[in-house]
């Protein structure tokens, strides 16, 4: 008799543990970036340390690095696991896991000796670029080709997600990254002007759409379910946020380009359809926050949870500041200064990087064969701290954002400048220092889960796992 069939978890590992490793390795950069702001000399007057190579590198690594690794590790996990079936392709996904690591590592070499195309979130030169598309069409067949070997006929939503966000963003990296190669590591873009600018942020909001949202939409739909033990709260009200949120998204990229030569009309309608995205995202928010209805007494005490909510509740709040930004009024105070600052990281900290915590607790005892982490007291402590960490980065940037915003607008009665840019940078000095330790406490939680995760997994035996009969329950159950 055959071997039952067993699920492929190893890849699944690896992704795991790189995204704790590359998780701490974009934030300590983070950090020193925070650092670099409120003392510019450290630096150390080494080309490779300046805050113009560092800060790609950060932003790189936490939203490649750390969110690519944890949005390919989880898609392989959920997608095996709600169709009955083992993944696609044993080497073709174990290519996706050392090709994404290569690109991860070109990226870590090449941005600090300032080769770049200068577009922002998308930095890499045109090598990298190639290998990242062949790594992504080849993650797509192994995704795709698990669901089209699915044991089940239902296909649970959080593939959905995940399936829009592997989509799009193959779609985005491509045209986004056109260019003609004039060196190994020079090309030019075949855009300019206001059509480039317009790429870029067609680019770039999406990214943000469908990299940081719908991915870790699809985490959510899947993981929380799952650790709060109970059916997600209305399976309609996520196929509605599904596909309003999917053909929302894509026309509000405009909102990054108030006040330029990009044509008015065009930058009204990234306006009114950032107004719209609020509907959908707050839909996905309310199902996630009430799939713990009748059970919120679990907070109380599972910290795993507690990532979990305040993720959700922060992506609530980050997608509310967001359409409030993209009023151009609003806009007009808070484009340039650290407001945007403070909003970005209530979503990457806040929603992206507490998600996908919560998510790497829940799931790194399972893969290991274990019950549960090695402790959960020290999860509770990461949570105290990050939590602490996060408020206290993006309070500093609001209030940093605002007087930024209202130092530069404001007029004598003889119409010239009230203050001069470097008393706003002064004055901004003290919000840099408390963002720094907010980011540091945020750092160190890293840390703890990487003492935690380290504890768990170090004397695991990983045991295959057989792959569940095609008749039972399909779903965030299985
Ligand atoms: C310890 C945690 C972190 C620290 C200390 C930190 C710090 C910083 C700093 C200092 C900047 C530059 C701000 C500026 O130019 O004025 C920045 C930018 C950025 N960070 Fe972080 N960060 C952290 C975590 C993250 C995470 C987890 C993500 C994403 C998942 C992220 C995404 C970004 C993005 C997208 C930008 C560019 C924002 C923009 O251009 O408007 N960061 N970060
Ligand atoms: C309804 C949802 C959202 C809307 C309408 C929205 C809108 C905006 C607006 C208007 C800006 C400022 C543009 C500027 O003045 O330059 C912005 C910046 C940004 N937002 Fe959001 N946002 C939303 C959700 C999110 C979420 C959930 C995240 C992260 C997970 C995020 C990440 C970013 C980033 C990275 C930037 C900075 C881009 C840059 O200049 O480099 N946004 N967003």
């Amino acid at each position: 008799m055959n071997p039952p069939e067993t699920y492929n978890d190893k890849v699944v590992r690896q992704f795991a543990i790189m995204t704790v490793i590359w998780g701490i390795v974009g934030m300590a950069v983070g950090a020193l970036i925070a650092a670099q702001l409120a003392w510019p000399a450290l630096n150390f007057d080494i080309p490779w340390l300046t805050y113009s190579r560092l800060r790609p590198l950060h932003t790189n690594a936490v939203i490649f690095a750390f969110g690519g690794c944890a949005l390919i590790g989880t898609s392989y996990y959920v997608v095996q696991r709600t169709c009955h079936v083992r993944l696609f392709g044993d080497r073709l996904a174990a290519f996706t896991f050392w090709g994404w690591q290569a690109v991860i590592v070109a990226a870590a070499i090449t941005l600090p000796l300032g080769i770049t195309q200068g577009k922002e979130y998308a930095e890499l030169e045109w090598p990298i670029d190639i290998l990242i598309t062949i790594v992504w069409v080849s993650y797509a067949v192994v995704f795709f080709g698990t669901i089209a070997r699915r044991r089940v006929r239902h296909i649970y939503v959080a593939n959905w997600f995940y399936a829009a966000f592997i989509l799009t963003i193959a779609v985005l990296h491509v045209f986004n990254n056109l260019a003609i190669p004039v060196s190994l590591t020079k090309s030019y873009g075949i855009y300019s002007g206001v059509v480039d600018a317009m790429m870029q942020w067609w680019y770039g909001h999406n990214a943000v759409g469908f990299f940081l949202t719908a991915g870790f939409l699809g985490m959510m739909y899947y993981f929380v379910p799952k650790q709060a033990e109970r059916p997600i709260y209305s399976y309609r009200l996520s196929v509605v946020h599904f596909w309003a949120l999917i053909s929302v998204y894509m026309w509000a990229g405009p909102h990054h380009l108030h006040y330029t030569s990009l044509p008015d009309w065009v930058q009204s309608i990234g306006a009114a359809f950032s107004i719209l995205l609020l509907a959908p995202s707050w839909g996905g928010m309310i199902n996630g926050i009430m799939t713990l209805s009748g059970a919120w007494y679990k907070l109380r005490t599972d910290p795993i949870l507690k990532f979990m909510i305040v993720s959700l509740s922060f992506y609530g709040m980050s997608t509310f500041e967001g359409p409030m930004m993209s009023l151009k009024t609003v806009n007009a105070l808070s484009h340039y200064t650290d407001w945007v600052i403070g909003h970005v990281h209530s979503g990457a900290l806040g929603w992206v990087a507490m998600m996908t915590i919560g998510t790497m607790y829940c799931l790194i005892p399972r893969l290991f064969n274990r019950r549960e982490m090695y402790s959960t007291k020290l999860i509770d402590v990461h949570f105290w701290v990050s939590t602490i960490g996060v408020v206290l980065y993006i309070t500093s940037m609001w209030i940093a954002g605002v007087m930024q915003g209202l130092m530069w607008r404001a007029f004598n009665d003889d119409g010239t400048l009230t203050y001069s840019f470097i008393e706003s940078v002064k004055a901004t000095h003290p919000f840099y220092l408390v963002r720094l330790l907010g980011g540091a406490l945020f750092l160190v939680g890293m840390l703890i889960m990487a003492y935690n995760v380290w504890m768990t997994v170090r004397r695991e035996r990983p045991a295959p796992v057989p792959v569940l009969p095609a008749a039972a329950e399909a779903g965030a159950s299985s």
